[in-house]
């Protein structure tokens, strides 16, 4: 197996581009797939400020090194979902990462700045963990981007992601998830642009960068999820790629191109009627957000604020090596 760049000893192939690397050139090979994303898709602009959301798994600390070599100014964030080892270990990568490279990691801990974590909060909602997980995040990562003055918030989901998402809404032909599944979500009415520069990149590609370039990753996949739709969906879909190499890509791809512009209208609807939650001022079309109403379910609590500006109500982020911005 020969590197299809210099003809050396190829220490990966990826059958989608038809072709085999060498470290030296799988590494620039990521680094061309993210700049083709960033530039295709706007993602960041010189200069911007990028908040990465960390998990301490391959794809966000592999986005972060990446975003890193290619001179972005990206600084992290770790949210301490509080499920048991499994969130202990993982802030444990997030932070040993930033710590050797000198990169600055904002952190927010469900338990100590809320009082509740997701297993309370999924059992309060009697709905599946990953529903009051994924709904802390979205609203913790637009939090700390506007008190941090972020412009944009990328997350590590990469192409293998997409298209299980993009499936599973096809399935269920859920049109107004199928509206915002874009690799971009513009900024407005107060929430910060959101972005997933590894869509041209598998999950494969994602361990096997980590390991060339030497970044200890957490393996485990988070046991709450076990076993859920969404797992189900990658499995389809990993044994249709294995036999047509390139399917998940055309199946992503494709939709961007010809069908997803169909399910836009809905968005600009959602966005015109917008208020600011009575109690932590986020972007929310009731008077209270659906965070708030969920840390309250959950037994939790709101941090306290000044009243004025709902940025500083969330947990001081801790700062590994450098001092926060004023
Ligand atoms: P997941 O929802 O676990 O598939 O993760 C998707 C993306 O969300 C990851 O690639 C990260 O960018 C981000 N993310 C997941 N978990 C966390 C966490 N605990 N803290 C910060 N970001 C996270
Ligand atoms: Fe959110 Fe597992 S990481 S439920
Ligand atoms: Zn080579
Ligand atoms: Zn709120």
């Amino acid at each position: 197996m020969k590197c299809r760049v210099c003809r050396g000893p190829a220490i990966i192939d990826v059958r989608r581009h038809n072709a085999n690397f060498c470290v030296e050139h799988f590494i620039e090979q990521c680094e061309r797939q993210v700049t083709k994303a960033i530039d295709a898709f706007s993602m960041i602009a010189p200069g911007e400020r990028v908040l990465v959301a960390v998990s301490g798994g391959k794809d966000s600390l592999a986005l972060w090194d990446l975003l890193h070599r290619l001179g972005h100014h990206a600084e992290g964030l770790y949210l301490g979902l509080g499920i048991g080892e499994y969130s202990d270990e993982s802030g444990v990568y997030a932070r040993d990462f930033a710590a050797a490279r000198g990169l600055v990691l904002h952190e927010v801990d469900l338990r100590r700045d809320y009082g509740y974590d997701v297993p309370r909060a999924a059992a309060a909602t009697r709905r599946v963990p990953c529903s009051a997980c994924g709904l802390s995040k979205r609203h913790l990562f637009d939090e700390v981007a506007r008190q941090g003055n972020f412009d944009v918030v990328a997350t590590g989901h990469n192409l293998d992601d997409e298209a299980a998402v993009l499936f599973g809404n096809v399935l269920r032909w859920q049109t107004e998830y199928l509206a915002r599944q874009m690799p971009v979500l513009p900024a407005g009415n107060g929430f910060p642009r959101k972005v997933k520069p590894l869509v041209r990149l598998s999950e494969r590609e994602m361990a096997a960068y980590c390991i060339v370039t030497g970044i200890d990753y957490q393996v485990e996949e988070c046991p709450m999820a076990a076993g859920n739709s969404h797992l189900g969906y990658k499995e389809a879909l990993n044994s249709i790629e294995e036999r047509s190499p390139g399917t998940k890509h055309d199946f992503y791809f494709g939709f961007l191109d010809r069908a997803a512009e169909a399910f836009r209208e809905g968005l600009a609807q959602d966005a015109a009627a917008l208020s600011s939650c009575r109690d932590c001022g986020a972007p929310t079309p009731s008077d209270r957000c659906a965070f708030c109403r969920l840390v309250e379910r959950s037994g939790g609590r709101l941090p306290e604020h000044d009243g004025h500006d709902p940025a500083t109500a969330t947990g001081t982020p801790v700062i590994l090596g450098r001092r926060e911005r004023p």
